[in-house]
């Protein structure tokens, strides 16, 4: 199969459109064609080694979490799936290898593909959407007449906190520049920030919920806006705990992880039209390198995806 293989860490050059054998499904896994992959900034820290241990990679490795496909092959363990199954997966970080014609996934990380969406679609949702599932609802436990502020909203994990939240019957306030105003509006978003205008600390006060994607002085300057009793999650910090003491407010850092009954639930939202899928580029797979240098700038509207291969009819 063609797959995207990196030999050695380092900037996106080190990615290299290579001819490798398929990989083989294990009895607990499911083989997938893959239709169309998502790119995620951790997808360039873990072949730059960004965070060193944290997300140690072993090499050859073959990048990509989030994958929308076909099932090709089931293990014999796999109860939820058969061959011709379309699927969509986040595949565990220490495992990846959804930058290829074929890979593998277990139960725990896939589930149906959202009947409404393509496959491009549906390769923008896996790891974002379950990054705001487990921060708003696993985490902070958001629940309607809540308001939540959502820095980042126009982003992978922002556009679907925006509407998850929503969908949970909470008032949503979120930032983003302006260019991004519009979406924010677009996703559900009742009052929206432009961070490059406006101070969101004058304009957010007594939130129940901060969901930090943006970190540093963003998460600094948030514990303020907090009402007391309030939650700071972070997906990209960890709270102090002085200031969280000091505000009266509670505080979590998290790291998402392969929740197939999560993706499932998502999928169920996704095709009652109470949460749509930005996708702002593709890119062919062999321009895998392009799509992160581009999820690096850390200003994506909504989602990059890799086409892997053509939509089926
Ligand atoms: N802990 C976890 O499990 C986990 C999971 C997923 C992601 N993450 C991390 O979370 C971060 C966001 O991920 P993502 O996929 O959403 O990234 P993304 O798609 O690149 O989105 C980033 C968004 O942040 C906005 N932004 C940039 N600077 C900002 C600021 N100062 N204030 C408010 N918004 C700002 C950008 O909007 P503008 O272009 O309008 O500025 C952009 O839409 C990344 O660092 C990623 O690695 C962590």
């Amino acid at each position: 199969m063609k797959a995207i293989v990196a030999h050695q860490y380092g900037g996106p050059e080190v990615l290299k459109l290579e001819e490798i054998p398929q990989p083989e499904a294990k009895e607990d896994e499911i083989l997938v064609r893959v239709i169309a992959a998502g790119v995620n900034p951790v997808d360039a820290a873990a072949r730059s080694q960004k965070f060193g241990q944290f997300l140690h990679i072993k090499l050859p490795a073959i990048p990509g979490y989030d994958i929308a496909g076909i099932v090709e092959k089931a293990g014999a363990k796999i109860t939820k799936f058969k061959p011709g199954d379309p699927v969509y997966a986040y595949i565990a970080l220490d495992k990846g290898g959804g930058y290829a014609q074929y890979a593998v996934a277990t139960e725990k990380e896939a589930a149906a593909k959202p009947q409404s969406l393509t496959y491009v679609e549906a390769a923008a949702v896996p790891l974002v959407a379950e990054t705001a599932w487990q921060a708003l609802i696993d985490t902070a436990r958001l629940s309607a007449g809540q308001t939540v502020l959502i820095h980042g909203g126009s982003g992978g994990v922002g556009s679907f906190a925006i509407q998850i939240a929503k969908a949970r019957g909470a008032k949503v306030m979120a930032t983003a520049s302006t260019a991004n105003q519009d979406l924010l509006k677009q996703l559900g978003a009742d009052v929206a920030i432009d961070y490059t205008k406006q101070k969101f600390e004058d304009v957010a006060k007594d939130v129940d919920v901060v969901l930090d994607s943006v970190g540093k002085d963003t998460l600094a300057r948030s514990y303020g806006v907090v009402k007391k009793g309030g939650f700071i999650v972070s997906i990209v910090g960890r709270p102090d705990p002085t200031q969280l003491e000091k505000h009266g407010i509670h505080g979590a850092s998290i790291s998402v992880e392969p929740n197939s009954s999560e993706l499932a639930e998502i999928g169920r939202l996704i095709d009652e039209k109470k949460i749509k899928v930005i996708v702002s580029q593709t890119f062919p797979v062999a321009e895998a390198a392009k799509a992160q240098e581009q999820i690096a700038t850390r200003h994506t509207r909504g989602k990059i995806v890799l086409k892997v291969a053509e939509e089926p009819k």
